[in-house]
């Protein structure tokens, strides 16, 4: 029986015998025994192992190099060494699979761009690990915030034939030839319409919300936006709550209160993944994620943070005027500079957002808002985007003829206005983002196991 190095590393007390599997990090030969430190990726630490010479298996000790597979069988015992309680004294050593001398991950400091172009065997470098531990348990804490509170999980489906952002940023899906123009028409094409990868689940969410009440997805994401940015891909993971009988008071509430949860998750439950962020990736990580656990998010209308990126004298390279959107220096200004915390910025202007958003009325001076609102972090900017819907099915039409949508295409989604209609709202968080927000991660890339961005789809 194999038993994983996090378990060994905190066994109750010594074991008579005990067997683990892993790849090797470091061996040093003395004269009558080796050291091995075995990682099998189960937790950041190493398990070290002590093997005398001429024990079973020590003929191929000389093998066991960097990154080969091994099994180690023996007693587990208190370590007299710092820094591990445990080690094992081994009474057999078996060399399962070797590496060779040309192992790319032989020693540490190899830049991200390089652990890229080797993602397959990026994830048995320590950082890498890490991150996808973080990765997967945050994924579980996605999942335990709805469920307790009575979200129901839905799968919305990943082929679409409708636009929700409206931004045109789809990847078509198509079994058509590109070499055969005769057979390029929509109706020879498998659906016999054109149709894409989703850029969101919201739409067809909107429609289990009106019916189960409180709802999530939680999947892949495609956006062909060509923006090469640090905090863009093309292939993300979104999760999206939408509730009934909810207002945009209601969602902001719900957004924060997600934020805050999943931050507050990484802190106390990370197995001691955190560490290696703290120390070489982001210093101050952890006295960040503790003041966005505890402190209230800023809230500030889209018309008051126009007023202050206008007041804050700062040299933009998008100049700030009301009517524009708020590009990410904008946002970034507000939230590290202005604020110095997590803000939640809400009404935005209505010739700027989708079709779907709540038409507010307009203010004293006749400039139109929708019920839109973005949670901003330090060092990311957006994390969250969401609304309140709009629920009223003649500004609904008003707004989807203004956005040249046709009503045939969106008959369902007028639909769940025309039966029933109630108020309801909800919001998109990129999984990534708040991944690299809560481990200090620089790039979207190193966030994901196998990233695609514009002119990159290795693996
Ligand atoms: O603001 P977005 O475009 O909103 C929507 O798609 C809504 N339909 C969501 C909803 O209301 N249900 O995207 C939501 C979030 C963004 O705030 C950002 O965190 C992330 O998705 N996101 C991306 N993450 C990585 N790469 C990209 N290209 C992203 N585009 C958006
Ligand atoms: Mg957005």
């Amino acid at each position: 029986m194999r038993t994983l190095i996090k378990r060994a590393l905190i066994s109750n007390g010594p074991m008579d015998s005990i067997t683990i599997k892993g790849w090797v990090r470091t061996r040093r030969n003395a004269k009558e025994f080796s050291f091995l430190e075995i990682n099998d990726g189960s937790c950041l630490a190493n398990i070290q192992c002590i093997a005398d010479a001429g024990i079973p298996g020590y003929e191929d000790a000389a093998r066991m190099t960097t990154g080969a597979a091994v099994g180690i069988t023996g007693k587990l015992i208190e370590s007299p060494g710092k820094g591990q309680q445990w080690e094992i004294h081994a009474s057999h050593i078996e060399l399962i699979g070797e590496a060779p001398a040309d192992y790319p991950l032989q020693k540490k400091g190899h830049s991200p761009e390089f652990l890229r172009s080797i993602s397959h065997l990026r994830p048995r470098a320590n950082l890498y690990g890490a991150t996808f531990r973080m990765r997967s348990r945050m994924a579980q804490a996605v999942h335990r915030f709805f469920d307790q509170r009575d979200f129901t999980y839905v799968h919305t489906p990943i082929i679409t034939d409708s636009d929700c952002e409206g931004a045109g940023e789809m990847f078509r899906v198509t079994t058509l030839d590109p070499t055969s123009p005769e057979k390029q028409r929509f109706e020879n094409d498998f659906f016999e319409k054109p149709t894409y990868l989703t850029v969101s689940g919201q739409l067809e969410g909107e429609a289990f919300a009106t019916a189960l009440s409180n709802i999530y997805t939680f999947g892949p994401t495609f956006r062909a936006e060509n923006s090469n940015t640090t905090r863009h891909a093309s292939e993300f993971w979104m999760i999206e709550p939408e509730m009934a009988f909810c207002d945009l008071e209601g969602d902001m509430d719900i957004a924060e209160e997600f934020t805050q949860y999943l931050v507050r998750d990484t802190l106390e439950h990370n197995d001691g993944d955190l560490d290696i962020f703290a120390r070489f990736v982001d210093k101050g990580l952890i006295d960040r994620l503790e003041f966005v656990a505890d402190k209230p998010f800023q809230r500030v209308s889209y018309t008051e943070a126009v007023e202050i990126l206008e007041k804050s004298g700062k040299k933009f390279d998008y100049p700030v005027e009301w009517g524009v959107n708020l590009q990410s220096e904008h946002e970034r200004f507000l939230t590290e500079e202005h604020f110095n915390s997590p803000v939640t910025v809400y009404n935005y202007p209505k010739s700027v957002k989708p079709f779907y958003m709540r038409t507010n009325e307009a203010d004293n001076q006749g400039r139109e808002t929708v019920t839109a609102m973005d949670v901003l972090v330090p060092g990311i900017g957006e994390i969250i985007g969401g609304a309140q819907r709009e629920e009223r099915i003649d500004i609904l039409k008003a707004n989807m003829a203004a956005h040249q949508l046709s009503e045939k295409d969106y008959r369902w989604y007028l639909d769940l206005r025309k039966y029933g209609t109630c108020p309801h709202a909800g919001f998109g968080m990129g999984f990534e983002r708040m991944l690299m927000f809560v481990t200090g991660m620089k790039n979207i890339r190193d966030v994901i196991p196998f990233s695609r961005t514009p002119g990159s789809c290795d693996f």
